[in-house]
Order: structure tokens, then C-alpha cells, then sequence
């Protein structure tokens, strides 16, 4: 395959989606799925838009089912030979665990992305949610490693941080993910040239994150417009990976002590 593949369509799809690919071809899982219903009917959410004033959009695309979490989580540990990542709220990180435990995965942590500018709670009857998790599961031989020594499962990054990627603004989805944070996940958890999946692709933040930092990257996006607008950045970024590289994204603030080995 060339440095990407992003497929437009059912990732869950028997024949033509994630069943189709080998057993144990990819590297790294870094998928972000929909969330659970409630996020879902919450239905209106505020953002900055391109010209930093506040814009209010709803999400436009369905929850996850049980039976999709089960089928998501069976076919990607099926194909990695390492982590499978996935995002998720809070609520929902158990029912991960068990679905990719069921699947056969190891787990291994529960993470975090902490988000300093995220929306206030407008309603002002409860605190805001400040935070999204990460389910953190092995599917690979033997111990898992990664490349964070020590470090903890924290991730902090503002999530009204999008720039200008290829002249345009790089906005273009509803739950965009920053391209900072994905590249810190790309670094900790891959090493270059590692093929690294993402079967719920949106805007294409993982690939490109992945193609940035010289890893390559398969995924799957259902709806067309944004899997037309995900082909053109990665497309942009396989050609000037450098530019889209660098971020003006602070580090994450954590300790610079590294210890080696496993965190249990
Ligand atoms: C949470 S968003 C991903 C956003 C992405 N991380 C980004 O930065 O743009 C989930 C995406 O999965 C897509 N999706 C949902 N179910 C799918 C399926 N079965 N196959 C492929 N794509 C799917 C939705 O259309 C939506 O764009």
C-alpha cells in the first residue's frame, strides 16, 4: 500500500470493511468511536469557530450500539500485533474493557485527555465535563511496551486548536480531535514506518498524525463528504509531512522522569 488507505464506508461491513483485512496486518488501533447515546442527544455542543468566535453544532452522525462496541472491538484486536486505543467518555470506559477483554485483549490502563479550554457547563445546574478517556488494551505477543518509559496515561491539550493545514482551516469535523494530541499518541504508542488503523476516521486526525511523524496509516470513514475532505488532507500531509508536523501545541505537562519498563 502507498503511505495511506482510507476506505469510504462500513468499517463494520462483513465483506468490505475492517473483515477484510488479514489477521494481525496492523500495528497500532488509535480509533475514535461515537460516544454513547447521551453525548449524543445532548445534541448541541459550542466551539470557536475559524474566526475564534463561539458557533454552536450538533452531532451528525449516530451513537454506538452495543453490537457495534462488540464488532469493533473483536475485528481490531483480531488485526493489531499491539495497542488498541480507543476513545470514549467516562461512562463507557468499563464497557470498553469488557468488550476488548472479551475480544482478547489485555488490558492495561485507563487514560485521559485533559482539556483546559473545554465548553463550561451553560446550564450551570452541574460542573462541565473536562475531560474524554482512553481505553488502553494489548492484543499483541507477550508484554506490552510502549514509548512513554514512566510517564502517566495524561494527555492535556486544548481542544480549540485547530490551524491552517494546506491554505485551509483545518476544522472540518464536529468531534475533531487536535492533531497535537494524536501525534503524542502516535509517538508513545508507535514507532516509525508501524501501520496504524483507524476505522472511524472523520477528519482524518490520526492518519494525519500518523503520516506526519512517518508512520502509515488504513482507515475507514462512512460519510462521504468527510471521507472526501479526510482523503484531501492526508493527501496534503503525505506531501509536506514536516509542515503539518509542527504545532504551536504546548507539551504535555508531566514529569520528565522516565521509568523504564511497565507500568502495572
Ligand atoms: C468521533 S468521530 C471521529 C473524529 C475524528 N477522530 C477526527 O478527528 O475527525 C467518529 C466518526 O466515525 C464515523 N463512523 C461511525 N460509524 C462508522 C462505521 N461503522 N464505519 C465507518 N465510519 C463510521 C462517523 O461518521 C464519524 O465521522
Amino acid at each position: 500500500m502507498s503511505a495511506f488507505e482510507l476506505f469510504c464506508g462500513d468499517c463494520l461491513d462483513p465483506v468490505t470493511g475492517l473483515a477484510s483485512l488479514a489477521d494481525k496486518s496492523v500495528d497500532v488501533v488509535i480509533m475514535d468511536p461515537p460516544y454513547e447515546a447521551e453525548a449524543h442527544t445532548s445534541a448541541r455542543r459550542q466551539t470557536r469557530g475559524p474566526d475564534g468566535i463561539a458557533e454552536e453544532y450538533s452531532i451528525d452522525f449516530a451513537e454506538i450500539t452495543e453490537p457495534q462496541r462488540r464488532a469493533a472491538a473483536d475485528e481490531t484486536v483480531r488485526l493489531t500485533r499491539g495497542w488498541v486505543l480507543c476513545f470514549c467518555q467516562i461512562e463507557a470506559v468499563g464497557l470498553w474493557r469488557t468488550a476488548l477483554e472479551a475480544a482478547g485483549a489485555k488490558w492495561r490502563r485507563g487514560g485521559v485527555w485533559v482539556k483546559p479550554d473545554g465548553a463550561p457547563q451553560f446550564t450551570g445546574d452541574r460542573p462541565a465535563q473536562g475531560f474524554e478517556c482512553l481505553a488502553m488494551a494489548w492484543a499483541g505477543e507477550g508484554r506490552s511496551r510502549w514509548n512513554g518509559g514512566g510517564r502517566r496515561a495524561c494527555y492535556e491539550y486544548n481542544v480549540n486548536n485547530f490551524g491552517r493545514e494546506g491554505g485551509a482551516h483545518s476544522r472540518q469535523h464536529p468531534t475533531q480531535k487536535p492533531l497535537a494530541l494524536m501525534q503524542a499518541l502516535v509517538r508513545d504508542f508507535s514507532d516509525p514506518g508501524a501501520l496504524i488503523l483507524d476505522p472511524f476516521a472523520g477528519s482524518g486526525t490520526t492518519g494525519a498524525a500518523a503520516l506526519s511523524l512517518g508512520r502509515r496509516f488504513i482507515g475507514w470513514e462512512q460519510n462521504a463528504e468527510w471521507h472526501a475532505g479526510a482523503v484531501k488532507r492526508l493527501a496534503n500531509v503525505r506531501e509536506q509531512p514536516d509542515l503539518f508536523g509542527r504545532t504551536k501545541q504546548p507539551k504535555p505537562k508531566q514529569s520528565a522522569l522516565a521509568f523504564g519498563g511497565e507500568a502495572k
